[in-house]
């Protein structure tokens, strides 16, 4: 994990010697913009049946739209994360504790510095109960729901854009409710999202010199983890205030994020873009009612 800053002086001119050719290793970075954590503690929740009885749904092939479960290695369903490469809520928190902030944990050890074999950490920066504690406090956090518009007028529009988001498939992908978790707007499966999007894929550390490290990118009946060009739906909650968006926050607004659906999302946004500017006012009230939890607990 190579973050944009860091505290040695020396740290920026090393981070641009990361990428290229090392020896035998070809090192590839790019770039992740963080999910927000509303609501996980319901996303851990949601029972696996729910996400596999989604992902059987069939919509009409006019749609262009198949999405499919993300398998780990060990058969569990991925749900975290923009590449659904996480089963649970306390893997996440841990594997971010290790990987995004170098903590030596009692189940995830930090891997040696390579120049001093036999030197390692001098000991856990958390412990059991430490870990324990963080996990639960997370999966704590509140979820989001919709704010109350502020007047009659702003009812009806907000009301109108949830049924344009209906009418021109948003919600084919982004379902507002998915296992008892009402409101997340997101079928928590993998979609194609074409080239536009595509990055070097997967969480692996090592990718076989695959395109897709094993999967044919937007075939609903592969395994596995994510291809390339493949993205978990991100939850809806929240949106008005957990931009940059898209998975390398290239989208500064929600109408980006929009427009830059392509692969299976490519419909949709062509049907945003032939949508009349008042409709689209509308759609976007529609999503900017989907706010943080305003209640600190
Ligand atoms: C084929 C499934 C699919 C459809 C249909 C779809 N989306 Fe998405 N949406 C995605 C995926 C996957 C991403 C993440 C892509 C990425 O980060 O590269 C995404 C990202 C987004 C984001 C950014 C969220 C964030 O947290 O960064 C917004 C906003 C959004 N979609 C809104 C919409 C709207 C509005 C529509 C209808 C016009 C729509 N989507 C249709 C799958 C879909």
């Amino acid at each position: 994990m190579l973050h944009r800053y860091g505290t040695d002086p020396a740290y920026n001119h090393w981070r641009g010697t990361v990428p290229g050719q090392h020896g035998a290793i070809q090192v590839r970075i790019s770039q992740r913009n963080p999910t927000p954590l509303f609501g996980v503690g319901l996303i851990d929740a949601i029972p696996d049946e729910a996400i596999e009885a989604i992902a059987r749904k069939k919509l009409p092939s006019s749609t262009g739209i198949k999405g499919r479960v993300s398998r780990l290695k060990d058969g569990r369903i991925g749900r975290f994360g923009w590449k659904a490469q996480t089963a649970t809520l306390k893997e996440f928190v841990m594997s971010a504790a290790s990987g995004e902030m170098g903590l030596e944990l009692p189940e995830q050890h930090q891997a040696g510095d390579p120049r001093f074999p036999g030197r390692g950490a001098n000991g856990l920066d958390m412990d059991a109960n430490e870990c324990f504690a963080l996990v639960t406090f997370v999966k704590e956090l509140p979820a989001p729901g919709a704010i109350n518009p502020a007047d009659d007028h702003e009812a009806v529009q907000i009301k109108a854009g949830a049924d344009i988001f209906k009418t021109i498939g948003c919600g084919h992908c982004h379902t507002p409710n998915l296992g008892g978790a009402e409101g997340i707007y997101s079928d928590l499966l993998l979609h194609d999202m074409s080239p536009v999007l595509e990055d070097v894929g997967s969480y692996n550390v090592f990718v076989e010199n695959q395109p897709n490290a094993g999967n044919e990118a937007g075939d609903p009946s592969s395994v596995g983890a994510a291809g390339f060009r493949e993205w978990r739906t991100p939850p809806l909650w929240g949106l008005r205030d957990s931009g940059p968006y898209l998975h390398d926050g290239r989208a500064s607004s929600i109408e980006q994020a929009i427009t830059l659906h392509a692969g299976q999302g490519a419909t949709s946004a062509r049907r945003y873009a032939d949508l009349s500017p008042r409709r689209k006012r509308q759609l976007k009230a529609f999503l900017k009612s989907l706010a943080a939890p305003t209640r600190q607990r």
